[in-house]
């Protein structure tokens, strides 16, 4: 039978062969790179010299964050409470509890407490926190259910690849602004009727949304989107100024 292939043919398999090998290396070596714990650095959950509970301060004391994080709305970073913000309340509640030793100790030495950040950006990413919480983005999005933690833990990785996840899509994440706060919050609370009167709706919706019996993120999304005008950036000066 005649040589029906040219024979450069011949190379293709070990070709194949080849780029199969490179492209199983690279993957291996990227999710290493992120996707690893260290990397990622999830769960990471330092030992705080006061295990101060989240959970039974937010959810069952109905705190807000900013009693405590005063400064989340109006500033780059959010602030970590002083000593005289829970003597508020320590003074008079739980005043023998061991575990309030250190913020005892700190309100007579006037030392703070020396709290362990969790999370921390690196010096070459500028990073807001008013300009997120002010644009309808909860804290949840970016640290999880803290009001359901007793002790805080890391539940996002803050990776580059994850900030830009939710700057090319925020109509994943937008909510309410008056949601922001409210970690529980889903889009089934959301009224259509009234989210419409207030936010309107996506100028391409093609149907109306305020007779619909529910939203879903991603309508909400859009609709905020649209209303706030929101461009998050996704070049590089954006973020590394
Ligand atoms: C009564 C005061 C208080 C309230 C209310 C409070 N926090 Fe905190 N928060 C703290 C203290 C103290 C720390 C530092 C100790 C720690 O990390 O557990 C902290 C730490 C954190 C951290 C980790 C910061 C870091 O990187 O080290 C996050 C995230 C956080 N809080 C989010 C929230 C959110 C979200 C809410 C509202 C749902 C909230 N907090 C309400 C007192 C408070
Ligand atoms: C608005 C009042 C209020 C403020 C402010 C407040 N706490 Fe509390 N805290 C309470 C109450 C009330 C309890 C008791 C809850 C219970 O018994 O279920 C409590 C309980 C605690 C406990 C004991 C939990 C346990 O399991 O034994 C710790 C620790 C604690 N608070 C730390 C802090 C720290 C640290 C701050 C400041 C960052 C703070 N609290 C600010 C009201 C407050
Ligand atoms: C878009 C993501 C995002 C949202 C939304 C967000 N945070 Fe953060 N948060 C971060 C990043 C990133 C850091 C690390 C900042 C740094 O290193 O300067 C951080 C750090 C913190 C810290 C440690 C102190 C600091 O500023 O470094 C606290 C406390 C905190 N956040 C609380 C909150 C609370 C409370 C909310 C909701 C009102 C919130 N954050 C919403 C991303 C977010
Ligand atoms: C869950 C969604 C979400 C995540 C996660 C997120 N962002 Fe954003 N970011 C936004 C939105 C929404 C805006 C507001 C855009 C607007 O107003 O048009 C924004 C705006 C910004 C801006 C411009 C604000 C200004 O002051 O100029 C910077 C810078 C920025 N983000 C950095 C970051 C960095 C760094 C991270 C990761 C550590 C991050 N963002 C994670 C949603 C997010
Ligand atoms: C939305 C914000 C954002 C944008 C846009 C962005 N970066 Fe980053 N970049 C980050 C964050 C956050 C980190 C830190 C990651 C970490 O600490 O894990 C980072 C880290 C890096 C690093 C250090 C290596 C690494 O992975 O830790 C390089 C290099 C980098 N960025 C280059 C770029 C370039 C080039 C662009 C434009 C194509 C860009 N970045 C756009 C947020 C951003």
């Amino acid at each position: 039978m005649a040589n029906f292939f040219p024979r450069w043919t011949n190379w293709i398999p070990l070709k194949l062969v080849i780029c199969g090998i490179i492209a199983v290396c690279g993957l291996t070596a990227a999710t290493w790179y992120y996707a690893t714990p260290k990397y990622t650095k999830i769960g990471y959950e330092p030992i705080q010299p006061v295990p101060f509970p989240h959970d039974i301060h937010v959810s069952q004391l109905g705190m807000d964050c900013r009693y405590c994080h005063s400064f989340v709305e109006m500033a780059a970073q959010s602030n970590v409470p002083n000593t005289q913000t829970c003597m508020n309340c320590h003074t008079q509640v739980q005043k023998d509890n061991p575990k309030l030793e250190p913020v005892r100790a700190s309100w007579k030495t006037g030392n703070p407490v020396e709290w362990v950040w969790i999370y921390r950006t690196v010096d070459y990413v500028y990073y807001n926190h008013a300009a997120h919480v002010n644009r309808g983005i909860s804290c949840f999005s970016c640290h999880g259910s803290v009001n359901h933690m007793s002790t805080v833990y890391l539940a996002k990785p803050h990776s580059m690849a994850w900030c830009l996840d939710c700057h090319r899509h925020p109509e994943n994440f937008l909510r309410p602004d008056d949601q922001v706060f409210n970690l529980d919050w889903k889009p089934d609370d959301v009224k259509p009727a009234q989210f419409v009167a207030k936010y309107g709706q996506p100028h391409d919706a093609g149907e109306d949304f305020s007779k619909k019996q529910k939203l879903s993120q991603a309508e909400i999304g859009r609709t905020l989107k649209e209303h706030w005008n929101i461009n998050p950036p996704t070049n590089c000066q954006g973020c590394h100024r």
